[in-house]
């Protein structure tokens, strides 16, 4: 798409109908993953600015926001910006639908926006019972489905917004869709020309947009990954490791990602050990790598400070192995160990 066929979606010569057909095939490809019509579809940048259109689309002037302590910053911040509430969660990492009910104000509430799939934890929120509070309400309810497209079945028409990007499901970055359902009036945050049905204007990524079609495709086609590898992951490092323990392991979670916690030591060590080996996982957010700040989604879980920096996070691929996962094992063993000998707590 970026050297063959470079036509501007837009343009009526056969260069621009070339893409064009291929845009919109990518949008019926997406939209057949996410169980909604292509004319639900909007092209956007990545999850970022699907959530931010979503949120800013929807909450007007003098209007009120719910969401939840353990959303992404691209859904915190833009929501911070407007009169918000945010909902509490226990240690499951699961949104409680009442909670959601009691922070709704019935006529000053337009929009709840609560993630599908939460990324450092990878429980699966009750969106159904979500959806029922906020529309019983009068409210429109947005979803962060960053993290559940291609790990869970995603059917976006639970609600009235749906935020997906590409790059977490083998697209390349830089391309994100916001499905949003028919008749719900979304205002634009940018103005321009009338692509994307006036939503959201400016000439489209159709090399991204078919990449991300592509990949909705390929997921259709292959089927969603199982659990197999992330239980044997966790198994293994709870035998390896007497002082691990695996967070939310008793909540609804999607079948890739893992939260370990090695009880006493440090994750950035751990990470940095993992990565000389050859792995690459995180201690946080991957978005906030690098900050010193502890997980935001841990310490609202409850977690102390201490406890959320002993945090790991790995995700796993659909190219990944048994043997992979069996080194990973052994190189988080070996880093466990060491590292706790090492702890001044332990001396
Ligand atoms: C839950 C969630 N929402 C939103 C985003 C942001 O998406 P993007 O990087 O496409 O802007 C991420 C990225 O990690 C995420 O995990």
């Amino acid at each position: 798409m970026l050297t063959g066929q470079f036509g501007n979606a837009s343009s009526i010569h056969h260069f621009g109908q070339t893409a064009k057909q291929k845009l919109e095939s990518a949008r019926r490809d997406l939209a057949a993953l996410l169980q909604c019509h292509p004319t639900e579809i909007v092209w956007t940048s990545g999850g970022t600015e699907s959530n931010n259109l979503a949120i800013f689309g929807i909450v007007g002037e003098g209007q009120h926001v719910v969401t939840t302590a353990i959303e992404h910053p691209a859904v915190l911040e833009p929501c911070s910006r407007l009169d918000v509430t945010v909902v509490p969660v226990g240690a499951s990492c699961i949104v409680d639908p009442d909670d959601v009910r009691k922070a709704i104000r019935p006529g000053k509430t337009a929009l709840v926006s609560v993630m599908h799939v939460n990324n450092e934890t990878g429980v699966i929120q009750p969106l159904d019972e979500i959806a029922k509070v906020a529309h019983a309400a009068g409210a429109l309810l947005h979803v962060d489905g960053v993290q559940a497209v291609g790990k869970i079945a995603v059917d976006a028409t639970v609600a009235d917004l749906y935020s997906v990007s590409g790059h977490k499901l083998y697209a390349p970055k830089g391309i994100g869709a916001l499905y949003v359902r028919k008749g719900v009036k979304l205002q634009p945050r940018t103005f321009g020309g009338h692509q994307e049905r006036d939503r959201r204007p400016g000439t489209e990524n159709v090399a991204g947009a078919v990449a991300l079609g592509r990949a909705a495709r390929m997921i259709f086609d292959q089927g969603l990954p199982s659990p197999e590898l992330r239980d044997r992951l966790e198994r293994g490092v709870l035998e390896r490791v007497p002082f691990a323990s695996v967070n939310c392991a008793g909540s609804p979670r999607v079948p890739n990602t893992s939260n370990i916690r090695f009880e006493g030591i440090e994750g950035e060590p751990m990470v940095i050990a993992l990565d000389l080996k050859g792995f690459a996982v995180s201690s946080g957010a991957a978005c906030s790598s690098g900050a010193v700040e502890p997980s935001h989604v841990l310490t609202a879980m409850g977690l102390s400070k201490e406890d959320a920096r002993s945090c790991l996070r790995i995700s796993l691929g659909r190219s990944n192995t048994e043997a992979q996962v069996d080194a990973l094992i052994e190189a988080t063993a070996q880093a466990a160990h060491h590292l706790h000998r090492l702890a001044p707590v332990h001396v």
